[in-house]
């Protein structure tokens, strides 16, 4: 009776003790399997007195009997804490913030030529396009510049194949919509275009906005300043924003000219930015060469055309007075975050 207690308090603590479900049946198996303990005390009932076998009979029976309740409960107990522990494992706390999505916003640039666009059309221009890739023809030659000509120095070019290029400029959109559409006409053209070019005022891929305005009436070389100066003022919101214009050199255009902006990094007192000139230039102009407009069977007798080509990222550049074009970019979100 003392071995079959002792051997009851043993199983019981061994069963407690023991923490995953296949030890369990293990230790089952060692007091209750066919060669287990309790089992061969149950074989060895044969051997004891006829009155003596039904007690111990019923007291081994009831000892089975507790052994296999406690091995119950403790299975049931090892799955419980099982499925706890899994639970804990992939608590979702629902008082945490939530994963942020950022909201995104419109690139400086992007906005700068939703700007340029809606001051134009509100000066009665029609927006154009134009491919990014294109013929060395449109690009180059029906602008007045020949295969030879020193004027293609000018642009640093990207061929893609022979007589195919990565447009230097949108000027080629003026031969374009000239050949598709009749007179007058009065159109921005608005664009990416590609040189091999940079440093803190340049970028190998930047932006224009064309202009063309080709009419029997009105158009002259004072429209065209009129029309820009104008444009600058609206553009930047500043009555005494100061703005010169500068002869200079097209071959599409006659007479030319640029037009500079005031440093507004340095105030006009000459900067890295501005070339220690005080200026920075945003366009070049003129009026349209007959050597284009005639090929087109524009007569340049009648029709006067003026043409520019702004430098968007520079406009950007300016209003924002951001002191290197390339963080354009650079897509740094500390940088982009200040347009927001
Ligand atoms: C032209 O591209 C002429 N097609 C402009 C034109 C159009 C003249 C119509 C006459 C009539 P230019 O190479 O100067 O000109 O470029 C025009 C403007 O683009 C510049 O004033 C400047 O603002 C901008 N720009 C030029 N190169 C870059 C560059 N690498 N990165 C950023 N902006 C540039
Ligand atoms: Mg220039």
């Amino acid at each position: 009776m003392q071995v079959l207690m002792s051997l009851q308090e043993e199983a019981l603590a061994l069963f407690a003790r023991l923490d995953t479900p296949h030890a369990l049946e293990e230790a089952k198996a060692r007091y209750l399997g066919k060669t287990g303990a309790l089992t061969e005390r149950l074989k060895g009932l044969s051997v004891l007195p006829h009155e003596e076998r039904k007690s111990a009979g019923a007291a081994i029976n009831q000892v089975k009997g507790i052994l296999e309740r406690a091995l119950q409960q403790r299975r049931e107990a090892l799955v419980q804490a099982q499925q706890e522990r899994e639970l804990r494992a992939s608590a979702l706390d629902v008082t945490l913030p939530g994963r942020q999505h950022g909201r995104g916003a419109t690139h400086p640039v992007t906005r700068t030529l939703e700007r340029i666009e809606t001051l134009f059309r509100s000066l009665g221009f029609e927006v154009a396009e134009g491919p990014e890739v294109e013929s060395d023809d449109y690009n180059f030659t029906a602008l007045n510049i020949p295969a030879d000509h020193p004027a293609r120095a000018m642009h640093d070019t990207f061929y893609l194949a022979p007589g195919v290029v990565l447009r230097t400029h949108t000027s080629p959109v003026q031969v374009r919509y000239l050949k598709s559409h009749g007179l007058p006409v009065r159109i921005i053209a608005p664009g990416r275009v590609f040189r091999c070019d940079s440093d803190v005022t340049h970028t190998p891929m930047f932006h224009q906005v064309e202009g063309l305005w080709v009419a029997e009436e009105g158009v002259s070389l004072a429209a065209l300043k009129g029309l820009l100066s104008e444009f600058m003022r609206h553009f930047f919101e500043q009555e005494d924003l100061p703005t010169r214009f500068r002869p200079s050199f097209f071959p599409f255009t006659e007479p030319s000219a640029e037009m500079d902006i005031g440093c507004v990094i340095c105030q006009g007192h000459g900067c890295r930015v501005c070339s220690h000139t005080g200026w920075l230039e945003v366009l070049g102009c003129g009026l349209v060469h007959p050597n284009v407009l005639e090929p087109l069977g524009i007569d340049s007798e009648r029709y006067v055309g003026l043409a520019f080509g702004l430098g968007v990222e520079r406009l950007a550049m300016i209003r924002y007075g951001v002191d290197d074009l390339r963080t354009f970019y650079e897509n740094d979100l500390r940088f982009l975050k200040h347009f927001q």
